[in-house]
């Protein structure tokens, strides 16, 4: 089975991407599966709604997210509700939504893990043992396990690769919006990379409008960050192929498409 997971979806110009590039990845890798990470996705913080069903609507079985899941508020009124939707599993006992989904393609089971790094980010429960909580009940049910590892630190993210070597089908890094090139297959068949990246604008700072993210390095005065709704966009992405029965991954390829990268057939 083929896993294609697309890197934080930032506002319109993220979606966009979406809707004209979804159908043809589709069609290129043919996955069984489709996750994209959503915590950016309406106007840069968080998600609502309508962009979640929307997402569904274009193929996407599963949405993950990360530290910006509860930037708009009108989550609270559909998160326990969206059985596709995955947000950090080691928030704090009690939080809404759910940290793991299982998805059922063609008869074959899949369970999508959502975490989060403690390394220059708000600190919540741990997600290492958090992990081994979640990865010990969902492989009684399924060999086939995804984790998108939503974190700052490359040294975190890469400590839960090779913790989960063996485990787990595939961890892939998310947060930084930008994709890294170490993508791999770990010695026990887990695949790995420190981040996926981001789809969204492409002359940007991490999706956000480039001069004010200037000024706030010039100036350190408070500056309220804009999406380019103008410039050229980017997809950044990853398709995994996983052997269904050991749920070992066998390969990975990084996906970036963006003017200096145009999308192959
Ligand atoms: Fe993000
Ligand atoms: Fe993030």
């Amino acid at each position: 089975m083929n896993i294609l997971f697309i890197g934080d979806v930032t506002g319109s110009p993220g979606r966009n991407m979406i809707e004209t590039y979804l159908p043809k990845l589709r069609e290129k890798y043919r996955p069984g599966m489709t996750i994209i990470n959503g915590e950016n996705a309406a106007a840069g913080k968080g998600i609502n709604k309508k962009i979640y069903k929307q997402f569904l609507e274009w193929g996407a079985h599963v949405i993950t997210m990360g530290n910006h899941t509860w930037d708009k508020k009108e989550i609270f009124e559909f998160i326990d509700d969206a059985n596709n939707l995955v947000r950090p599993a080691n928030f704090p006992e009690g939080t809404p939504g759910k940290g793991i989904v299982y998805i059922n393609i063609n008869g074959t089971e899949v369970a999508v893990i959502n975490a989060q790094g403690r390394t220059f980010l708000p600190a919540i429960d741990d997600p290492f043992r958090k992990l081994d909580e979640l990865v010990e009940t969902a492989r009684k049910r399924t060999n086939i396990i995804f984790v998108d590892f939503h974190a700052e630190a490359t040294s975190e993210k890469q400590a839960m690769g090779w913790y989960l070597d063996g485990k787990v089908s595939a961890v892939a890094g998310t947060h930084t919006h930008t994709q890294t090139a170490d993508e791999r297959i770990l010695p026990q068949g887990t695949a790995y990379i420190t981040d996926v990246g981001m789809t969204g604008p492409y002359d940007s700072i991490l999706g956000m409008d480039k001069e004010t993210v200037m000024k706030k390095f010039l100036t350190s005065l408070p500056v309220r960050f804009e999406i380019d709704k103008e410039g050229r966009t980017q997809l950044n992405g990853l398709v995994i192929s996983i052997d269904e029965n050991t749920g070992s991954a066998y390969n990975i390829e990084r996906i970036l498409i963006n003017d200096d990268h145009p999308f192959m057939e």
